[in-house]
């Protein structure tokens, strides 16, 4: 494989050899054996990343915003009121779908690096009457991680009858959410962050409930987006409805398997540890967290500069250095840098970014106590 920068912006997330390798095998027919046991292969792994017995999963080609048009699309009623719970730049775009398909909808907004509180959720739900409520787990703006558990019991107490979709772009398979326990109907994420395969795949996880109640709207203002006219491919992948993208579904079916192999607690708990190492990693150079402390995510740093760093300068000579870290959106452009650490990232990867930092920093006559932040990290992710 020829040789590239370090990728370390919070999505895609860098790719390792198995999956890639996956990705360079034949382009098989739709309808081949090959793909028959990777699709099923692949929709049977995500049940069990999503902790389902019940649900069904959708593996359909396009991006994470397909995948919340399909989760929004085939379960709104034109009667139907969505609450938008954001806690930043991907919640907004949920509300933008909404317009776009003309769904009613309010947004209960925290501010950025914040999240909304549980109390906030319930206050709402107590005002006014929803049928549908939706939340971004972890918002790859802002670096904050929503309490999706304890939304989904609020939820349960104050809006049974809703139904509760979780975005879960950034965290599915590297942050724990579970469908059946907590009570999730829709889970929607896509390939190529926590799972370490390329972009490409749009996917959700419906509930049982979620299911019931797409079957029973008589229309959905989606034709591709339409479960309905995948469910007989995802139930039987002899059968077509619109060409998968089977080299995508080869690789993905490969990174479902790795994330199996590793673990699922292991993995969780590795994404926390690996998150808290770069975090003092950081601080020990003099950078700090934009996101509030209550609600860091395990998958993404949001990172504020010291002063007399400029963003722009640093990104680019960290990219010289081998390493890619993305830019602030929103509000915080020029002010924050993003470091996502997500999917197979390995102690030695986050060792060299630390080296490439370093690098960068001296170059840039930042003054530092050189080798701090590599040995933090060092010395934290030694286990
Ligand atoms: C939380 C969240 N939701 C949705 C999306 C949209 O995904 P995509 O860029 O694959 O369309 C992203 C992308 O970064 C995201 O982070």
């Amino acid at each position: 494989m020829k040789e590239s920068k370090l990728l370390l912006i919070p999505g895609p997330s860098p790719v390792v050899d198995r999956v890639l390798e996956a990705l360079a095998q034949p382009t098989v027919s739709h309808i081949s054996p090959e793909m028959e046991k990777e699709l099923s292969g692949a929709l049977e792994n995500l049940k069990k990343i999503v902790f389902t017995s019940s649900g069904q999963p959708f593996i359909i080609a396009g991006a994470g915003t397909l995948a919340m048009e399909i989760a929004l699309l085939n379960i709104t009623a034109e009667s139907d009121r969505v609450l938008v719970v954001s806690q930043g730049y991907f919640g907004n775009r949920m509300a933008e779908i909404c317009e776009a398909f003309e769904i009613k909808h309010g947004v209960l907004q925290s501010q950025w690096g914040k999240v909304v509180t549980p109390d906030e959720l319930k206050a709402e739900l107590k005002k006014h009457k929803y049928e549908v409520i939706v939340c971004t787990h972890v918002d790859t703006a802002t670096g904050a991680c929503a309490p999706v558990r304890e939304y989904a019991e609020v939820i349960h107490q104050q809006a049974p009858e809703a139904l509760f979709v979780v975005d879960g772009v950034c965290a599915t398979g590297g942050i724990e959410e579970r469908l059946d326990d907590w009570g999730i109907d829709v889970i929607l994420t896509a390939a190529q962050k926590c799972f370490g395969a390329p972009p490409g795949l749009a996917i959700d996880i419906f509930s049982k409930r979620a299911m019931e109640k797409r079957k029973k709207l008589a229309r959905v203002k989606a034709y591709y987006a339409d479960i309905l006219r995948w469910l007989p491919v995802m139930e039987n992948p002899n059968r077509y409805f619109s060409t998968p993208s089977v080299n995508e579904i080869r690789a993905f079916y490969e990174a479902t398997r790795l994330v199996l192999e590793e673990g699922l607690e292991k993995r969780f708990e590795r994404h926390e540890r690996f998150a808290s190492a770069i975090r003092s990693g950081l601080r020990s150079l003099g950078f700090s967290t934009y996101t509030d402390e209550t609600c860091l995510a395990a998958t993404l740093s949001v990172i504020r500069y010291p002063e007399g760093l400029d963003d722009q300068t640093f990104r680019k000579k960290l990219s010289d250095n081998g390493v890619v870290v993305a830019g602030g959106l929103g509000p915080t452009t020029g002010q924050v840098f993003r470091f996502g650490h997500m999917g197979n990232l390995t102690r030695e990867q986050i060792i060299f970014a630390f080296d490439a930092i370093e690098k960068t920093l001296i170059s840039l006559g930042y003054e530092f106590s050189l080798g701090d932040g590599v040995e933090t990290v060092r010395s934290l992710l030694i286990r």
